[in-house]
């Protein structure tokens, strides 16, 4: 509701996006003759056969291309720098992601490292906004919706944290959503990565800077995501629900990039860099316990949630309706195998230490959650995951 959320303001994104099942085949249009885009992926994607169908497009399209397919799970600064000398040995010219958000992100990293000059390390502190070469990103999983945000993240393992960092220039030229490239995706993938794409619409419309064209966005991906999810975690053949969670992915993607995020991005990145858990696993785990601590301050608004997810709309008062809401989205969270706490991930011995409760107190996304968190709130919430 325009009450709830600011009604003036602005909203940015310069990606143009193709979204079709085989839009894949609009990649060599978005390059000029005769330049060589570096394709960064993992070898997963490899693998999996995905890559080749990349390849076989810009081959048809006579494009000379290289491929960097080392991107791990969490990419590091090492890596960004293997790939970018990488990319400099072969002259390219942009940046192709290809994957999850650890390939998009590593991609965005490389097209900052080969146009600057810097380590990545040297953007730490603020937003960047030097030029970079053009990018394409082009999900595999319907996830991070790094295809249309100005974030990276980048694990810096000396540190043992993931950087998260911001800036117009990290915003791809082009996304591609082709729903075929997710066809056969693991059913713990979806998961973890589906879970991720929910706790982004949530939070984005829970945010202290949420306005009503990101409420909108972050609603219709509620309802893409909560109608889709258990469809494609049991059946990843079926292209409709693969596009819809794209879709909602995506459109959870441009919510965030505008309205920020919340309280469980702060907290999961850094159980994330100490114990190594999958990020979207991180965030659904924390999605109860951060949801129940923001509920005397947004019940109205989390009550409102309640048809998006396809439940009736309520004509209790709005904490009962947002504690139904809380309740339907454990149910959904659970039936698609997201364990509810670090013992069960197989982690019995987590500790919060003061990392952790420094690198969550200094999040840009702590700062924009509903409600304002004290260190001894973080910790309590560490402890919640346990
Ligand atoms: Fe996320």
């Amino acid at each position: 509701m325009l009450t709830q959320s600011v009604a003036f303001g602005s909203f940015h994104n310069p990606v143009k996006i193709f979204f079709r099942p085989g839009a894949l085949s609009e990649l060599p249009g978005v390059f000029q003759a005769g330049e060589v885009p570096l394709i960064v992926t993992d070898p997963g994607i490899e693998r999996a056969g995905i890559l080749d169908r990349v390849c076989r497009v810009l081959d048809e399209a006579g494009f000379r291309y290289a491929v960097f397919a080392r991107v791990e799970s969490d990419p590091s600064i090492e890596t960004v720098e293997a790939a970018a000398a990488f990319y400099r040995e072969k002259g390219c010219g942009p940046v192709i992601g290809l994957g999850g958000g650890s390939s998009m992100d590593a991609a965005k990293a490389v097209a900052v490292v080969v146009s600057t000059g810097e380590n990545i390390r040297a953007f730490r502190k603020g937003p960047i906004a030097s030029p970079v070469v053009p990018l394409v990103a082009i999900p595999t999983t319907a996830g991070t919706g790094s295809e249309v945000t100005g974030v990276m993240v980048v694990s810096d393992l000396q540190e043992k944290v993931k950087m998260v960092l911001r800036g117009p220039s990290l915003f791809p030229k082009v996304g591609i959503l082709d729903a075929t490239l997710l066809e056969g995706i693991p059913s713990r993938v979806a998961a973890a990565t589906g879970s991720d794409a929910f706790v982004h619409a949530i939070e984005a419309y829970l945010s202290r800077k949420a306005t009503a064209v990101t409420d909108a966005l972050a609603l219709e991906a509620v309802r893409l995501l909560a109608s889709n999810i258990r469809r494609v975690v049991a059946d990843s053949r079926d292209i409709s629900s693969l596009h819809a969670m794209q879709m909602g992915s995506c459109m959870a993607g441009l919510a965030f990039s505008n309205a920020g995020l919340g309280l469980v991005h702060a907290l999961a990145h850094p159980v994330g860099a100490f114990y190594h858990v999958p990020h979207g696993i991180c965030c659904g785990m924390f999605l109860q316990p951060v949801l129940r601590f923001n509920l005397p301050v947004c019940a109205e608004k989390l009550s409102q949630m309640a048809v998006p997810l396809g439940l009736e709309a309520g004509r209790e008062n709005a904490f009962s309706g947002a504690k139904r809401v809380i309740g339907n989205l454990a149910e959904i969270f659970d039936e698609i195998g997201i364990p509810g706490n670090l013992r069960e991930m197989g982690i019995p011995d987590f500790q919060v230490n003061d990392a952790m409760l420094d690198d969550a107190m200094g999040a840009v996304p702590r700062s924009l959650n509903a409600r304002e968190s004290t260190r001894e709130d973080l910790r309590a919430l560490f402890e919640a995951v346990k």
